[in-house]
């Protein structure tokens, strides 16, 4: 069921309360606007009309909850895609990003664990988008030229999730979609101790995290990434 506000403070908070209330699985809240929309890290997230701006419970599912991320962004990328958005254009930024052209964001995807399950919150700039001097975004419909109501996107975006993957065809799914492939150089910034470090992508792990090869002393050494801010070293991507 989709609870449709046209204000709120943020569609998780919205979301949350309604968990603890005993929501169903695939529960969502949408909001035409909201007044205090957050992003990871405690960023905030501008949320301005047009876009789309919702939180869905997941409760009833198997995958293990790092994979969780993975699961929310490839059922979006396959909501876009099935909507018209051109799969080559829309990429998945890991861990939680959505990317156009593999350099300009376009979502993100926020996963938050409460007791009775996860709230996914997502926003997806349809209409418009913010402007940032550090960073490129994008909106879907100025660039790829489909137009989506946020309503129609979320519930296609629901029908994906009505389908939990197996962790082996989500792994593929992720990997097609995903901006960084094997063999990669990226660079690597961790949120919480500011430690930097830089190297080439191998593959996704069991966990889902990103598996990197550094080098340490002239030996290759195995790196797993989990919630570290990430960038291409190659030009023209994120
Ligand atoms: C990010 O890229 O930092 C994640 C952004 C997540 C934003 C969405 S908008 C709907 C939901 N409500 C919020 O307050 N945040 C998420």
């Amino acid at each position: 069921m989709i609870h449709h506000f046209e204000m709120v403070t943020s569609t998780q908070e919205v979301m949350k309360e309604q968990a603890s209330l005993g929501a169903r699985h695939l529960d969502a809240v949408l909001a035409d606007e909201q007044s205090a929309g957050r992003g990871r890290m405690g960023r905030e997230w501008v949320s301005e009309s047009g876009n789309l701006f919702a939180s869905v419970f997941l409760r009833d599912f198997s995958l293990p909850l790092t994979w969780i991320p993975h699961w929310v962004g490839v059922s979006i990328a396959r909501a876009l895609y099935r909507k018209g958005v051109d799969p080559l254009r829309l990429k998945l930024k890991w861990p939680n990003d959505l990317y156009l052209d593999r350099s300009a964001k376009v979502g993100g995807i926020l996963c938050e664990k409460v007791d009775s399950g996860v709230v996914v919150g997502f926003g997806i700039n349809l209409t418009s988008h913010p402007l940032f001097s550090d960073r490129e975004t994008a909106a879907i419909d100025s660039v790829v030229g489909v137009e989506l109501g946020p309503r129609e996107l979320l519930e296609s975006i629901l029908r994906e999730l009505s389908v939990e993957p197996t962790i082996e065809t989500l792994r593929k799914e992720y990997e097609q979609f995903s901006v960084y492939r094997s063999g990669d150089s990226i660079a690597w910034t961790d949120p919480m101790s500011g430690t930097q470090g830089s190297g080439k992508v191998l593959s996704l792990g069991e966990h889902g995290e990103l598996l990197v090869e550094v080098r340490e002393s002239g030996l290759p050494v195995l790196r797993p990434l989990f919630s570290e801010e990430v960038r291409s070293l190659s030009s023209n991507q994120a």
